[in-house]
């Protein structure tokens, strides 16, 4: 163990949170959160290195939260690694590692009568795409935000761009309720053939892992495909779709090509836009997301 990782304080209740962060706040120093969901990977590792460099105490979550899991998801295999989840954030140079319980973040229990009587709303921009797909999963999400920047207080919260479409509902549920939270997104890290990290890849066999990178070279092509003056939305999207079903059984979830703030199909894309690419699909026992960002031709 290093040093740092002498240091790091991991707690799992709400008040011992508390206890940690009150004199933080009380002195005025910076706390940076990392909300995960645990096996914890290369591209969480770079948030908590954005994180640790911008501000003086740096909390990492590890909560694997059954609210976001839609009935029939992986839940019960989710990865989970707490031990070595935790030397990595020492390492890294995080303070503490906030590893609650069901109970400590819901105390009433799961679930919240039912998840339609759950009280937070992700918002338009959680509607389409992953939305589509998995019809409660950004309604988990944004309930189990809330709560855990109510136990942290105010922070920088650093989440990747890897989940794009979270990354927005996060910066839209900020907003909306008013709360003193600096979001910032932080580029996807990837392995050297382009495969974003993901604590899903742990199920993907030998043969789905070799396939696995078509889904950042279908973004790449389609990237570069609306970089050229006169591109069609259908025939991108037709084209990313193509080349990642030669590698797979069945059909994409979705390939689509999308305002970044909305989500939605861009409307009148002048040369010079911002787009945003995204891809889903599901692997073998893994479903994947990817996305990249891109500029109108
Ligand atoms: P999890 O999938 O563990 O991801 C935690 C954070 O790590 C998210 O902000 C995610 O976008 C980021 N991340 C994952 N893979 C990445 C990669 N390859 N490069 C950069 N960042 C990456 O996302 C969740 O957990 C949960 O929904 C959570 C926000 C914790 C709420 O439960």
């Amino acid at each position: 163990m290093t040093s740092a990782a002498k240091s790091i304080s991991v707690v799992n209740t709400v008040a011992n949170l508390a206890a940690h962060l009150d004199p933080v706040h009380a002195d005025g120093l910076t706390v940076g959160f990392v909300p995960t969901m645990g096996a914890l990977h290369d591209g969480h590792a770079s948030l908590i290195d954005a994180s640790v460099a911008s501000t003086d105490v740096t909390v990492v979550s590890i909560f694997v939260n059954p609210l976001q899991f839609v009935p029939g998801e992986d839940l019960n295999v989710y990865p989970r690694d707490i031990d070595g989840d935790v030397a990595r954030c020492a390492a890294h140079g995080a303070a503490v590692v906030f590893a609650p319980s069901v109970n400590a973040i819901y105390p009433k229990g799961l679930p919240l009568e039912g998840i339609d009587a759950a009280k937070i709303d992700p918002g338009e921009v959680a509607q389409p795409l992953e939305g589509r797909e998995r019809p409660t999963h950004f309604i988990g999400v944004a309930e189990v935000i809330t709560r855990l920047f109510t136990a942290m207080g105010p922070c920088r919260a650093f989440f990747g761009e890897k989940d794009f479409q979270q990354l927005q509902v996060v910066r839209h549920l900020v907003a909306e309720l008013n709360m003193p939270i600096a979001v910032v997104g932080c580029p996807t890290v990837r392995e050297s053939d382009g495969l974003a990290w993901s604590s899903r890849n742990v199920h993907l066999n030998d043969r789905e892992r070799a396939t696995a990178p078509v889904l950042y070279r279908a973004l790449q092509a389609a990237a570069a495909a609306v970089a050229e003056p006169g591109w069609d939305r259908m025939a991108v999207e037709a084209t990313m779709s193509t080349m990642i079903e030669a590698e797979l059984a069945g059909p994409v979830d979705y390939a689509a090509v999308v305002d970044p703030l909305t989500l939605l199909p861009p409307e009148d894309p002048r040369p010079g836009d911002e787009l945003r690419l995204l891809v889903a699909c599901q692997f073998g026992e893994a479903r994947l997301i990817d996305n990249v960002g891109a500029v109108a031709g």
